[in-house]
């Protein structure tokens, strides 16, 4: 197999993981959290995302955690954004970087953010052009990449259509989401290399749900195919409250483990990782599914 000399983990735990979390933890617990996460050597971490609050109460004081972190110098802090009126949080919080997301698969689509895939398209576009006219970098995500809870299969030709809207919007990194965490190693080696023709490897990151226990494989299958950028959350934690059945993202301190001991510098310390990973495991009250943060208890 092939691997590289270095990998980009994004942190995206304290959005992706606590959307979906019933615990409300406090502005407080947050900030706290994500302060810790900026001491790991971790580079990009996602903070919030400016939705509706009806929607995703969870994550209702988006504001007050953008404006409360400590900023640490080289770290990108990125939110995530449906429309203008999420825009205008996100740059009242003065993130660095803004996330926007949308699925391949039109049910999807609609249970999340409650527009049609043509529909969905003018208003990223809006977005994606007032962020960098605004000094941000943007990042777009494409949901139900390797499945849709709602439609099942999801044609390879769904996936490039969106993905081809998104980067001539202007986006500067493209993830590719399996929201629901069915994939294999298999259909990840197919799936890129479809992609792989269209886009350039630079810029696609993974972003794997580990709904089946599969991610960590496909985390190798997408390595060995040349991609160095995946997303991860702390403690495991997460997972689309529009996307049932769905669990979390995989855990950043199972990436981090296999990297740094395969020699692809991460440069992430596992121990203070497993730190911040404890602190948010007591704050949610329950044992989270990280497979490291378990072994050290
Ligand atoms: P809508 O109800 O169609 O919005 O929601 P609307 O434009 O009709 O407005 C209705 C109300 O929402 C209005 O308030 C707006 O002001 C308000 P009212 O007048 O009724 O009081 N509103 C907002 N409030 C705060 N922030 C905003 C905002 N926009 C409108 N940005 C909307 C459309 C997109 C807002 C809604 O559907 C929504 O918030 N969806 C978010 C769903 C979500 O966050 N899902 C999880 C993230 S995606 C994910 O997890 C997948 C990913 O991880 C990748 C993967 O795993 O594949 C990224
Ligand atoms: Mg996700």
């Amino acid at each position: 197999m092939n691997w590289p000399a270095h990998v980009t983990i994004k942190e995206v735990g304290p959005r992706d993981g606590l959307q979906n979390e019933q615990t409300f933890l406090s502005t407080e617990g947050k900030i706290n959290w994500i302060n810790q996460l900026s001491q790991t050597g971790l580079k990009h971490i996602e903070i919030t995302s400016f939705v509706n609050p009806k929607w995703i109460p969870a994550l209702a004081d988006s504001l007050e955690v953008a404006k409360g972190i400590e900023r640490v110098p080289g770290i990108t802090y990125t939110a995530l954004v449906p429309n203008r009126r999420g825009l205008e949080g996100a740059l009242e919080g003065n993130v660095d970087d803004v996330a926007v997301f949308m699925s391949a698969s039109e049910t999807h689509n609609q249970k999340n953010i409650n527009k049609s895939i043509d529909d969905t398209f003018p208003v990223l576009r809006e977005v994606v052009k007032e962020a960098l006219s605004g000094g941000k970098s943007v990042r777009g995500y494409v949901s139900t990449v390797f499945g849709c809870p709602y439609e099942g299969h999801v044609a390879i030709d769904q996936v490039i259509r969106v993905s081809e809207h998104l980067f001539e919007m202007g986006i500067q990194e493209l993830s590719l989401g399996d929201t629901i965490g069915v994939a294999n190693p298999k259909q990840v080696q197919e799936v890129l290399n479809i992609l792989l023709k269209r886009f350039p490897i630079e810029k696609l990151a993974l972003h794997f749900h580990d709904t089946h226990g599969t991610a960590v494989a496909n985390i190798l299958a997408a390595l060995d195919m040349g991609i160095t950028t995946f997303d991860a959350s702390t403690g495991g934690l997460g997972g689309c409250p529009y996307a049932p059945g769905a669990s979390g993202n995989v855990a950043t301190e199972d990436v981090i483990y296999m990297l740094n001991n395969m020699g692809i510098d991460t440069g992430v310390n596992l121990e203070k990782l497993l730190g911040a990973g404890s602190f948010i495991q007591k704050k949610i009250g329950r044992s989270l599914p990280s497979r490291n943060l378990q072994a050290c208890n």
